[in-house]
This record gives structure tokens, C-alpha cells and sequence, in this order.
């Protein structure tokens, strides 16, 4: 503290808003949205239901839920001239990238300054986005697959044609697995919002300046990318491969972890605000069985995670740090048995996560926030004369 000015680094003790979205409480491992707890929303609701629940404060009725799923479809389709910036980006472009500027691509050809004293235009806006971004999902996946940009199918439940999109292979039928979308449904709800975490906070402080709701989805999409954060799940993946390829040597990568020398931190464990076990985590775990189990998967990886985790929880350094499994541990294993290439599982994460930047930029911008601008205490030169470039 220097002055009137408090610095807290990461903002670890500062609240920045008031929210009625999600409850979570770090030490008991409780997650609520909307006061509806995530193991009964995991189980008994589907996504879009879950997505409108966030948004607009309480789970849909038939009728509503009906008329939100046909807005969507009615929306559902792409300016045919976004697919030539999609052709602008190399192969090797990692989607997270192409999914931000293809979100910001969006404003050119959608209203997408949201006039927030209207909730039919507010409505038009989240209907939009929720419709076209799925879309942009698959084709950023089917680009780097060399497939077709097609379409899914309106008959179909919002995340089944979300799968449809992603994974329908030219002149062969679409097969729907009931274990993949229940499990890719799940995963989806399990992502959906976690109140003030760095992507919803930067959503929140984009939009405070009234940049429109693409704009601030997008710079969103950028801050999860980053390996601290939903970038996570891909590095824990990469980190699980690597220690497989060392033979299983699971006490090296903890070594690692625990040296302050050594950048490398055990991937999917620690949170900001868990000091016990996610209870994201525990539904993913639990899943993680049943869906390898239920498309015959046996995949070394997961011994490799469980073994993994059985030492860091018997660990003395990450039981004095309260580090726990947290939702990117595990969830990158069934995007894998899904079929899910590693480096799409962030933008997967996204998709989750979509619905939860929705609700809280929308609450944001109702509440009248004002623009974020925090301050800072200066350290830096006190006053000097300039000096000129033939005395420097
Ligand atoms: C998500 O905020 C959210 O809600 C995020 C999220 C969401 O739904 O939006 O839950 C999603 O991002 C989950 C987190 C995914 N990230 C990872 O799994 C990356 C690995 N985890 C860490 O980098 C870390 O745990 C964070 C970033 C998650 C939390 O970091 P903090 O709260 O800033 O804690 P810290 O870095 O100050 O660590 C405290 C101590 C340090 O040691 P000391 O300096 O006290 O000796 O714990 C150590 C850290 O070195 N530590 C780890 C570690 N995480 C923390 N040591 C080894 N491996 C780790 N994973």
C-alpha cells in the first residue's frame, strides 16, 4: 500500500463486482449457477438449457426453451465471405487464434453493438452468437482436417449438431453415439461459467467500455487460450503424453514441479480459488471411466493421470499448497476418446464457456458498471530533462 493505493497483484483479495450468476465456495468445493448446483445440472439438464439458465436467471420452461433452440437455428448460418478469412490462416494456425479473429470477424458482418435498453435486441445478439459460434467451431476444426465447411443438421439437439458439424465425414452418414453427446453435453455444462476467473474477467472489462459483445467474446477466447488458464487442459495432455513416453516416470515430472528453478508446474492441478478438490474435477473423473469404458477405450493415459494425481494428493509440497486436480485435469482425456485433436480442446473449453462470458457481460452492462481503470503505484524515474540524441 502506498497512499491511498492498494496493489494486489492477480487481484487475489479484491473483489471486482457484485454477481447473482455463480456461487462457488473454494474451501467447501462447492460450484452453483443460479443457485442450481453443478452435480444436479451435470446430470438432469442439457447444455442450452443450462446456457439460458445462465443468461437470462432461471431454467427455461418447454415453450421458452423451445423458442430460444429455433432462434438459434433460425441463425444458425455464416456470411459465406468469413470463409475467406478462414482460408487466410496456415494449417499450422492454432485454433484459438483463428477462433478469436474469426469472433471479432463476425462484427463486420452481424450488428453486434448490443443496445442494452433493448431486450429484444440484447436477445438478438446472445442468439446470434450462440448460434453462429458453434459453426465457426467445426469449420476451424474441418479447415485444419482438410474437410468440407458444411452445416449440421436443424433436426438435431443443439449439441449433437454441434458434433454433427465437427465430425460429419463427406458421403458417409452420420452415426449419433448417445455416449459421446451425453458425455460431450456434460463436459459442455461442467465449462459453462465460473464467476470472476481471468476470461470472464476480461469479458467483463471489454465490455465496460462498451466495446459490443463480439468484440469482448473475442478478446475472452484470447485470455483462456493461455496454458494458466483453459489452455491448461491441452497442457495437461502434452504433459501426460510426455510422461508416457518417458516410460510412465510420473516422480520425474513431480521433481519438476516442486523445483523453483524449473518454470514447469504439474498441469491441471492448483486453483486460484479450490483450496480443495474441483468439483468439476470429481464429475469429469467419474465420467472419464465410464465414457472409455463405454466406447472400449483402454487408454494408458488415464492410469498415467491417476497415478499421477494418487502422488501429488500424498505429496507433501502439494498438500501444504492446497493443490488439487482441478477441471482441466481430466477433461482433455474424453475430448481425446472423442475424437477431439489436443489442439481443439481449449476452443472446446470455450464453447462451455460461451454461454457463462454471455451471462456475465449481459450482467455487467445492466448493472451500469462503469469502465474498468484500476490504478497502479509508480516506481519508476523521477523527473529529468530530455536529452539529446548526439549526448546520449
Ligand atoms: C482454470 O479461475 C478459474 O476459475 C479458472 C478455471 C475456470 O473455470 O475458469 O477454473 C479454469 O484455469 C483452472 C486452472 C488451470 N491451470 C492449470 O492447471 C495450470 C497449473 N496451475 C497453476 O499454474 C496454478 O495453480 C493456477 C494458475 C491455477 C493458480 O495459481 P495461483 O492461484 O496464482 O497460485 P500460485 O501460482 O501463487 O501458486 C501458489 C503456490 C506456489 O508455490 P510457492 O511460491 O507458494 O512455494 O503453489 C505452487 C506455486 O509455485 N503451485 C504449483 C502449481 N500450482 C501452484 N506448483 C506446481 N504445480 C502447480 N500446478
Amino acid at each position: 500500500t502506498k497512499g491511498m493505493i492498494t496493489i494486489d497483484p492477480g487481484f487475489k483479495n479484491t473483489g471486482s463486482c457484485e454477481s447473482a450468476i455463480t456461487f462457488l465456495d473454494g474451501e467447501k468445493g462447492i460450484l452453483r449457477y443460479r443457485g442450481y448446483s453443478i452435480e444436479e445440472l451435470a446430470e438432469k439438464a442439457d447444455f442450452l438449457e443450462v446456457a439460458y439458465a445462465l443468461i437470462f436467471g432461471d431454467l427455461p420452461n418447454k415453450e421458452e426453451l423451445a423458442k430460444f433452440h429455433k432462434d438459434i437455428k433460425d441463425e444458425s448460418h455464416v456470411d459465406e465471405e468469413m470463409k475467406k478469412i478462414l482460408d487466410g490462416f496456415p494449417k499450422s494456425a492454432h485454433p484459438m487464434g483463428v477462433l478469436s479473429s474469426l469472433t471479432s470477424a463476425l462484427i463486420a458482418f452481424n450488428p453486434s453493438t448490443v443496445d442494452v435498453s433493448s431486450d429484444e435486441d440484447m436477445y438478438h445478439a446472445i442468439v446470434r452468437i450462440l448460434a453462429k459460434f458453434p459453426v465457426l467451431v467445426a469449420w476451424t476444426l474441418r479447415k485444419k482436417k482438410g474437410l468440407p465447411l458444411d452445416y449440421g443438421d436443424d433436426s438435431l439437439g443443439y449439441v449433437e449438431n454441434i458434433h454433427k458439424m465437427m465430425f460429419k465425414r463427406p458421403n458417409q452418414d452420420y452415426k449419433k453415439n448417445k455416449v459421446v453427446i451425453e458425455a460431450l453435453d456434460k463436459l459442455l455444462i461442467l465449462h459453462a461459467d465460473h464467476e470472476q476467473n481471468c476470461s470472464t474477467s476480461t469479458v467483463r472489462i471489454v465490455g465496460s467500455s462498451h466495446a459490443g459483445l463480439f468484440a469482448s467474446l473475442s478478446a475472452g477466447i484470447s485470455a483462456l487460450w493461455g496454458p494458466l488458464h483453459g489452455g491448461a487442459n491441452q497442457a495437461v495432455l502434452e504433459m501426460l503424453e510426455a510422461i508416457e513416453a518417458d516410460g510412465g516416470d510420473t516422480k520425474k515430472y513431480m521433481a519438476k514441479a516442486k523445483d523453483k528453478s524449473d518454470p514447469f508446474r504439474l498441469m491441471g492441478f492448483g486453483h486460484r480459488v479450490y483450496k480443495n478438490f474441483d468439483p468439476r474435477a470429481k464429475i469429469i473423473k467419474v465420467a472419464a471411466d465410464e465414457v472409455l469404458a463405454d466406447l472400449g477405450i483402454n487408454d494408458p493415459i488415464l492410469d498415467i493421470a491417476k497415478g499421477l494425481e494418487k502422488e501429488a494428493l500424498e505429496d507433501q509440497y502439494f498438500v501444504d499448497r492446497k493443490l488439487y486436480p482441478n477441471v482441466d485435469f481430466y477433461s482433455g482425456i474424453i475430448y481425446r476418446a472423442l475424437g477431439i485433436p489436443t489442439e481443439m480442446f481449449t476452443v472446446m473449453f470455450a464453447l462451455g464457456r460461451l454461454p457463462g462470458w454471455i451471462a456475465q457481460w449481459r450482467e455487467m452492462r445492466l448493472n451500469g458498471e462503469p469502465i474498468g481503470r484500476p490504478r497502479q503505484v509508480y516506481t519508476g524515474e523521477n523527473l529529468r530533462s530530455f536529452v539529446e540524441l548526439d549526448k546520449r
